[in-house]
């Protein structure tokens, strides 16, 4: 039984990095600890009023976020932080070698109704400033609160899937995820339809025609709701998850997060194979203007990746 420590020893040298992984970790066993409790204590609506649902959310948003600045504050590796509840970075006050971007919670719309949701994060070194290119990551996990819950992790390496056991241990379920090449899912929200570009129009129609259409094979369509779920879900078994830019999110640049939510998991995706893109160029290569900036994405199995690429580029 390979244990979270053991495979942070392996998979580095760099005590600090290994120590900054640990940390989110930890703190991830306090998240998970607040949501299955969360409902007992009110902190989700089972009222049912829209405000108590609205303000219970933001409770735990909040929480989460508070949980990870505390962690955080606590190792001396990490000397900035990027978070997806705070308008600022925190700047901690040493001289730690690592910055981490984080979405503490991500997917909390679907606390009050019990489905997956998940904290992403991101490592990159604090010498490069605020502003780094995805490929930049020196590492990036999640963290699925679902039937298990499940630590994914990457240091360069492979991307390493861990179980939080019953005693509190992140214990390793899976040595390498690796996304297949070809798949038959594809997550998008289509109550968007309206709003959609040429190209993901293309693909979907694509998609939903099935055997006898362009495509020749049968499709399923998966959408949580949850990115963290849904990029879980294509890690384990493929597919395709789509945010693209379309004409109701194209002044903010699209409506996922750069920094904390699309380049942690386009590095995962491609870590185990898989590829990532906006659309006009891969996620890793966006030279980011702000900390909170929107990106389009594109990302899972390279087939289908290619497919919406080929798309966008007759535009
Ligand atoms: P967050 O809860 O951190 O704001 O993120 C929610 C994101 C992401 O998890 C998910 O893929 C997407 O929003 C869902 O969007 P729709 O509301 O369009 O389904
Ligand atoms: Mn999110
Ligand atoms: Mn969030």
């Amino acid at each position: 039984m390979t244990l979270l420590a053991h495979w942070l020893d392996r998979q580095t040298g760099d005590r600090e990095l290994a120590s900054v992984i640990a940390t989110m970790a930890d703190a991830a066993v306090e998240i998970a600890e607040v949501l299955r409790r969360a409902p007992i204590e009110g902190q989700v609506g089972l009222l049912g009023t829209t405000n108590v649902q609205g303000e219970a959310q933001k409770a735990l948003d909040v929480i989460s976020n508070d949980i990870v600045l505390r962690h955080i504050e606590n190792n001396p590796a990490i000397s900035v932080l990027v978070s997806e509840e705070l308008d600022e970075p925190v700047q901690l006050g040493n001289q730690g070698a690592f910055l981490v971007a984080t979405d503490p919670l991500d997917g909390s719309s679907n606390l009050d109704v019990n489905v997956t949701v998940g904290t992403i994060f991101s490592v990159l070194k604090a010498a490069g400033g605020l502003l780094q290119k995805g490929t930049a990551q020196v590492a990036a996990g999640y963290v699925a609160y679902g039937p298990a819950t499940s630590l994914v992790v990457r240091i360069e390496g492979p991307v390493a899937v861990f179980t939080l056991s019953a005693a509190g241990e992140w214990v390793q379920t899976l040595e390498q995820a690796s996304v297949p090449e070809a798949s038959g899912e594809f997550a998008i929200n289509t109550a968007r339809e309206r709003f959609w570009d040429e190209a993901t129009r293309g693909y979907v129609r694509e998609s939903v025609a099935g055997e006898s259409g362009p495509a020749g094979k049968r499709y399923n369509m998966r959408w949580v709701g949850s990115m963290v779920a849904d990029v879980h879900r294509i890690l384990m078994r493929g597919g395709v998850f789509l945010y693209p830019l379309d004409s109701e999110t194209a002044s903010k640049g699209g409506r996922l997060r750069l920094l904390y939510e699309a380049n942690p998991m386009a590095w995962l995706v491609e870590g185990a194979g898989g590829a990532s893109t906006t659309g006009q160029q891969g996620i890793l290569a966006v030279e980011p203007t702000d900390i909170h900036q929107r990106v389009p994405v594109i990302l899972g199995s390279v087939e289908e990746v290619r497919r919406v690429e080929n798309w966008y580029s007759r535009g």
